[in-house]
């Protein structure tokens, strides 16, 4: 990838039928790989709580653990577009809340937009969010955010919702919607219905992009994935293999050998 993806790029590539590749990222090592790889978006996903803090939910991360986040992965990125993830409660407690975390995002962490969860009734937050010159990625279907509504994290299949909620929060101005455990045929209506690009996550093969948890691709997770992920790498074995041989290399006095020593 040659050039700082933009919203102009996505919106090209959904018009060619060009698939958009996106991946989370938490701190510099792996946003730079990922950067590097030429993945099109990083999202500063509000999954840190469980990817990195190793939380049960994403609902304790805080606005700042967000921005030191977004902070550190902006500073690894090239032509990847960063999102930084509104966390719980940083824009559903009023409108001005809404704007002003936002603008963090963009002002301190150096997102190029930010994503909130929900459809409908986070369409007024959105208008006044993009309004404010700030690109927001909404999220509907399943929503990590309201896992305790939803009674768990549950596949959403209410077609006539989600569509509503699609359309809607496209005229409010989003510039495009991750669709998350969604039934594919459901996913592939709601894409030819919007302009704006969907990324999908457990929604199929028909949305305009992917999104996976970077830690979950890369086999660096040890608790149950979901269906929707493939692990494309095993770096928990491998990690588990060098530090093993590194404790049986200082236990048997081979580490550090002379070529490592002053
Ligand atoms: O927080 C996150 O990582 C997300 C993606 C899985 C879409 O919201």
């Amino acid at each position: 990838m040659k050039s700082q993806v933009t919203l102009t790029t996505l919106y090209k590539m959904k018009e060619k039928g060009e698939k958009i590749v996106a991946l989370t990222a938490y701190d510099y090592p792996f946003a730079k790989i990922v950067n590097d790889s030429g993945v099109h978006m990083i999202l500063v996903g509000d999954s840190v709580g469980m990817v990195i803090q190793g939380k049960s939910s994403t609902l304790p991360v805080t606005m700042d653990e967000m921005i030191y986040h977004t902070c550190i992965v902006s500073k690894a990125a090239g032509n990847a577009m960063i999102v930084g993830d509104m966390p719980f409660m940083s824009y559903q407690t009023s409108i001005e809340d809404a704007i002003a975390n936002a603008g963090r995002f963009l002002k301190e962490a150096g997102a190029a937009a930010v994503k909130l969860e929900g459809g409908r009734a986070v369409s007024e937050t959105i208008k006044a969010i993009s309004g404010a010159g700030i690109p927001v990625q909404a999220h509907i279907g399943l929503t990590p955010q309201s896992v305790h509504q939803m009674g768990g994290y549950r596949v959403q299949r209410n077609e006539e919702q989600l569509m509503a909620d699609a359309l809607e929060i496209e005229s409010a101005g989003a510039f495009s919607v991750v669709l998350e455990g969604i039934p594919s045929e459901i996913s592939e209506k709601i894409t030819k219905a919007l302009a704006i690009p969907t990324i999908g996550i457990g929604a199929g093969p028909h949305c305009d992009g992917q999104i996976l948890v970077l830690h979950d691709l890369l086999g660096l997770n040890d608790r149950h994935l979901p269906k929707f992920v493939k692990q494309y790498a095993n770096l928990l074995d491998d990690a588990k293999t060098g530090i093993k041989q590194y404790i049986e290399e200082v236990q048997a006095g081979k580490f550090p050998a002379k070529k490592h020593c002053y």
